[in-house]
Protein backbone atom coordinates (compact mmCIF):
# COMPACT_ATOMS: atom_id res chain seq x y z
CA UNK A 1 0.00 0.00 0.00
CA UNK A 2 1.43 3.15 -0.86
CA UNK A 3 1.28 6.02 2.13
CA UNK A 4 0.84 9.23 1.06
CA UNK A 5 0.36 12.26 3.36
CA UNK A 6 -2.87 13.94 4.03
CA UNK A 7 -1.78 17.41 4.47
CA UNK A 8 -0.37 20.51 3.27
CA UNK A 9 2.47 21.24 6.14
CA UNK A 10 6.01 21.15 4.90
CA UNK A 11 7.19 20.09 8.02
CA UNK A 12 5.46 17.34 8.43
CA UNK A 13 5.53 16.73 4.65
CA UNK A 14 9.81 16.20 5.25
CA UNK A 15 9.32 14.46 9.08
CA UNK A 16 7.41 11.55 6.94
CA UNK A 17 10.00 11.70 3.98
CA UNK A 18 12.79 10.75 6.79
CA UNK A 19 11.26 7.72 7.47
CA UNK A 20 10.37 6.56 4.18
CA UNK A 21 6.53 7.31 4.50
CA UNK A 22 6.21 9.48 1.79
CA UNK A 23 4.67 8.12 -1.37
CA UNK A 24 3.21 10.90 -2.97
CA UNK A 25 0.85 13.89 -1.20
CA UNK A 26 -2.87 14.76 -0.95
CA UNK A 27 -3.72 18.77 -0.54
CA UNK A 28 -7.31 20.29 -0.43
CA UNK A 29 -8.77 23.68 -0.10
CA UNK A 30 -8.90 23.13 3.71
CA UNK A 31 -5.32 21.93 4.09
CA UNK A 32 -4.32 24.72 1.83
CA UNK A 33 -5.96 27.01 4.09
CA UNK A 34 -4.93 25.79 7.15
CA UNK A 35 -1.25 26.80 6.20
CA UNK A 36 -2.25 30.35 6.09
CA UNK A 37 0.59 31.30 3.19
CA UNK A 38 -0.08 31.75 -0.89
CA UNK A 39 -1.80 28.27 -1.99
CA UNK A 40 0.47 28.20 -5.23
CA UNK A 41 3.75 28.93 -3.74
CA UNK A 42 2.82 26.11 -0.82
CA UNK A 43 2.03 23.82 -3.43
CA UNK A 44 5.69 24.35 -5.35
CA UNK A 45 7.44 23.98 -1.86
CA UNK A 46 5.39 20.44 -1.52
CA UNK A 47 6.63 19.90 -5.09
CA UNK A 48 10.02 20.37 -4.54
CA UNK A 49 10.48 18.03 -1.63
CA UNK A 50 7.96 15.06 -3.08
CA UNK A 51 8.87 13.66 -5.77
CA UNK A 52 5.71 10.95 -5.84
CA UNK A 53 1.79 12.40 -6.86
CA UNK A 54 0.82 15.30 -5.03
CA UNK A 55 -2.62 16.36 -5.38
CA UNK A 56 -4.08 19.66 -5.84
CA UNK A 57 -7.56 20.59 -6.08
CA UNK A 58 -9.97 22.90 -8.60
CA UNK A 59 -11.98 25.02 -7.48
CA UNK A 60 -14.65 25.54 -10.30
CA UNK A 61 -16.91 24.06 -10.28
CA UNK A 62 -18.04 24.23 -14.28
CA UNK A 63 -15.91 21.52 -16.88
CA UNK A 64 -14.09 24.34 -18.53
CA UNK A 65 -12.97 26.20 -15.24
CA UNK A 66 -11.60 23.04 -13.72
CA UNK A 67 -9.91 22.42 -16.81
CA UNK A 68 -8.84 25.51 -17.10
CA UNK A 69 -6.84 24.85 -13.50
CA UNK A 70 -6.06 21.67 -14.34
CA UNK A 71 -4.43 22.39 -17.17
CA UNK A 72 -2.67 25.49 -15.09
CA UNK A 73 -1.49 23.48 -12.19
CA UNK A 74 -0.49 20.50 -14.39
CA UNK A 75 2.60 22.63 -15.78
CA UNK A 76 4.05 23.05 -12.23
CA UNK A 77 5.64 19.82 -12.42
CA UNK A 78 5.12 16.34 -13.90
CA UNK A 79 3.82 14.60 -10.51
CA UNK A 80 0.55 17.36 -10.26
CA UNK A 81 -2.64 15.08 -10.43
CA UNK A 82 -5.59 17.12 -10.36
CA UNK A 83 -8.35 16.68 -7.56
CA UNK A 84 -11.76 17.37 -8.80
CA UNK A 85 -14.87 16.47 -6.94
CA UNK A 86 -17.10 14.25 -8.19
CA UNK A 87 -20.21 15.39 -9.95
CA UNK A 88 -21.12 15.82 -13.70
CA UNK A 89 -19.17 18.55 -14.26
CA UNK A 90 -16.33 16.89 -12.40
CA UNK A 91 -16.60 13.43 -14.96
CA UNK A 92 -16.78 15.67 -17.80
CA UNK A 93 -13.10 17.31 -16.64
CA UNK A 94 -11.69 13.75 -15.58
CA UNK A 95 -12.34 12.19 -18.96
CA UNK A 96 -11.44 15.66 -20.84
CA UNK A 97 -7.90 15.61 -18.49
CA UNK A 98 -7.65 11.70 -19.15
CA UNK A 99 -7.70 12.14 -22.92
CA UNK A 100 -4.82 15.35 -22.29
CA UNK A 101 -2.77 12.60 -20.30
CA UNK A 102 -3.30 14.80 -17.22
CA UNK A 103 -3.98 12.33 -13.96
CA UNK A 104 -6.87 13.18 -11.74
CA UNK A 105 -7.72 12.20 -8.68
CA UNK A 106 -12.09 11.87 -8.42
CA UNK A 107 -12.39 13.31 -4.88
CA UNK A 108 -15.52 13.88 -2.36
CA UNK A 109 -17.10 9.92 -3.38
CA UNK A 110 -18.90 8.63 -0.95
CA UNK A 111 -20.55 5.78 -3.17
CA UNK A 112 -19.76 2.88 -4.99
CA UNK A 113 -21.55 4.18 -7.93
CA UNK A 114 -19.92 7.42 -7.99
CA UNK A 115 -16.66 5.21 -8.12
CA UNK A 116 -17.68 3.47 -10.90
CA UNK A 117 -18.46 6.50 -12.84
CA UNK A 118 -14.66 7.91 -11.94
CA UNK A 119 -13.13 4.83 -13.46
CA UNK A 120 -14.96 5.03 -15.95
CA UNK A 121 -14.41 8.40 -17.17
CA UNK A 122 -10.50 7.35 -16.81
CA UNK A 123 -9.42 8.92 -13.20
CA UNK A 124 -6.04 8.05 -11.87
CA UNK A 125 -7.09 7.53 -8.38
CA UNK A 126 -10.76 7.67 -6.90
CA UNK A 127 -10.88 8.50 -3.39
CA UNK A 128 -13.54 7.23 -0.86
CA UNK A 129 -13.49 9.44 2.14
CA UNK A 130 -14.09 7.06 4.60
CA UNK A 131 -14.04 9.45 8.16
CA UNK A 132 -16.98 11.09 7.14
CA UNK A 133 -19.12 8.20 6.24
CA UNK A 134 -18.37 6.80 9.58
CA UNK A 135 -19.43 10.24 11.03
CA UNK A 136 -22.93 9.82 9.80
CA UNK A 137 -22.97 5.97 11.41
CA UNK A 138 -22.02 4.40 8.30
CA UNK A 139 -19.18 2.16 8.20
CA UNK A 140 -16.34 3.63 5.56
CA UNK A 141 -14.63 0.90 5.23
CA UNK A 142 -17.76 -1.11 3.52
CA UNK A 143 -17.18 1.52 0.66
CA UNK A 144 -13.75 0.69 0.09
CA UNK A 145 -14.44 -3.42 -0.18
CA UNK A 146 -17.55 -2.65 -2.74
CA UNK A 147 -15.01 -0.28 -5.26
CA UNK A 148 -12.22 -2.57 -4.74
CA UNK A 149 -14.70 -5.44 -5.86
CA UNK A 150 -16.10 -3.29 -8.46
CA UNK A 151 -12.83 -2.23 -9.79
CA UNK A 152 -11.35 -5.82 -9.77
CA UNK A 153 -14.84 -7.40 -11.41
CA UNK A 154 -14.07 -4.95 -14.74
CA UNK A 155 -10.54 -5.04 -14.30
CA UNK A 156 -10.11 -0.64 -14.28
CA UNK A 157 -6.69 0.93 -13.78
CA UNK A 158 -8.21 3.08 -11.35
CA UNK A 159 -6.31 3.41 -8.15
CA UNK A 160 -8.12 3.33 -5.18
CA UNK A 161 -6.76 5.95 -2.56
CA UNK A 162 -9.00 5.74 0.94
CA UNK A 163 -8.98 9.59 2.15
CA UNK A 164 -10.41 11.23 5.40
CA UNK A 165 -8.30 8.73 7.31
CA UNK A 166 -9.11 9.13 11.14
CA UNK A 167 -7.49 6.35 12.86
CA UNK A 168 -5.08 2.87 13.02
CA UNK A 169 -8.04 0.96 12.06
CA UNK A 170 -8.37 2.72 9.03
CA UNK A 171 -5.15 2.46 7.74
CA UNK A 172 -5.08 -1.49 9.19
CA UNK A 173 -8.24 -2.26 7.03
CA UNK A 174 -7.41 -0.18 4.12
CA UNK A 175 -4.38 -2.39 3.88
CA UNK A 176 -6.11 -5.58 4.42
CA UNK A 177 -8.22 -4.95 1.69
CA UNK A 178 -5.41 -4.32 -0.48
CA UNK A 179 -6.26 -0.51 -1.10
CA UNK A 180 -3.43 1.25 -3.45
CA UNK A 181 -3.08 3.98 -1.34
CA UNK A 182 -4.19 5.37 2.17
CA UNK A 183 -3.32 9.04 2.58
CA UNK A 184 -2.90 9.47 6.23
CA UNK A 185 -3.14 12.86 8.06
CA UNK A 186 0.51 13.34 10.07
CA UNK A 187 -1.68 13.10 13.38
CA UNK A 188 -2.06 9.45 12.50
CA UNK A 189 0.81 8.61 10.68
CA UNK A 190 2.54 9.62 14.26
CA UNK A 191 0.60 6.78 16.26
CA UNK A 192 1.20 4.45 13.69
CA UNK A 193 5.13 3.39 15.00
CA UNK A 194 3.75 3.47 18.65
CA UNK A 195 3.23 0.25 20.35
CA UNK A 196 3.48 0.51 24.58
CA UNK A 197 5.15 -2.87 24.85
CA UNK A 198 7.60 -1.40 22.54
CA UNK A 199 8.24 1.47 24.89
CA UNK A 200 8.36 -1.01 28.37
CA UNK A 201 10.65 -3.40 25.97
CA UNK A 202 13.18 -0.95 25.46
CA UNK A 203 12.91 0.51 28.96
CA UNK A 204 13.45 -2.74 30.28
CA UNK A 205 16.47 -3.57 28.31
CA UNK A 206 17.96 -0.24 29.21
CA UNK A 207 17.28 -1.28 32.96
CA UNK A 208 18.97 -4.92 32.67
CA UNK A 209 21.88 -3.06 30.89
CA UNK A 210 22.39 -0.49 33.84
CA UNK A 211 22.19 -3.62 36.36
CA UNK A 212 24.91 -5.44 34.49
CA UNK A 213 27.72 -1.99 34.27
CA UNK A 214 26.61 -2.32 38.55
CA UNK A 215 27.72 -5.70 38.65
O1 LIG B 1 -8.05 13.40 2.06
C1 LIG B 1 -9.26 13.96 2.40
C2 LIG B 1 -9.19 14.54 3.76
O2 LIG B 1 -8.35 15.66 3.80
C3 LIG B 1 -10.51 14.83 4.36
O3 LIG B 1 -10.37 14.49 5.66
O4 LIG B 1 -10.83 14.49 8.04
O5 LIG B 1 -11.58 16.42 6.62
O6 LIG B 1 -12.71 14.21 6.46
P1 LIG B 1 -11.45 14.95 6.74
Amino acid sequence: MKFFIDTANLDAIKWAKEMGLLDGVTTNPTLLSREGKDPEKQVKEILKICKGPVSVEVLSLDVDGMVKEAEKFAKWAKNVVIKIPLTEEGLKAIRRLSKKGIKTNATLVFSANQALLAAKAGATYVSPFIGRLDDRGERGMDLVEDILTIYRNYCFKTQVLVASIRNLDHVREAALLGADVATIPPKVIKELAKHELTDIGIQRFLDDWEKLKKK
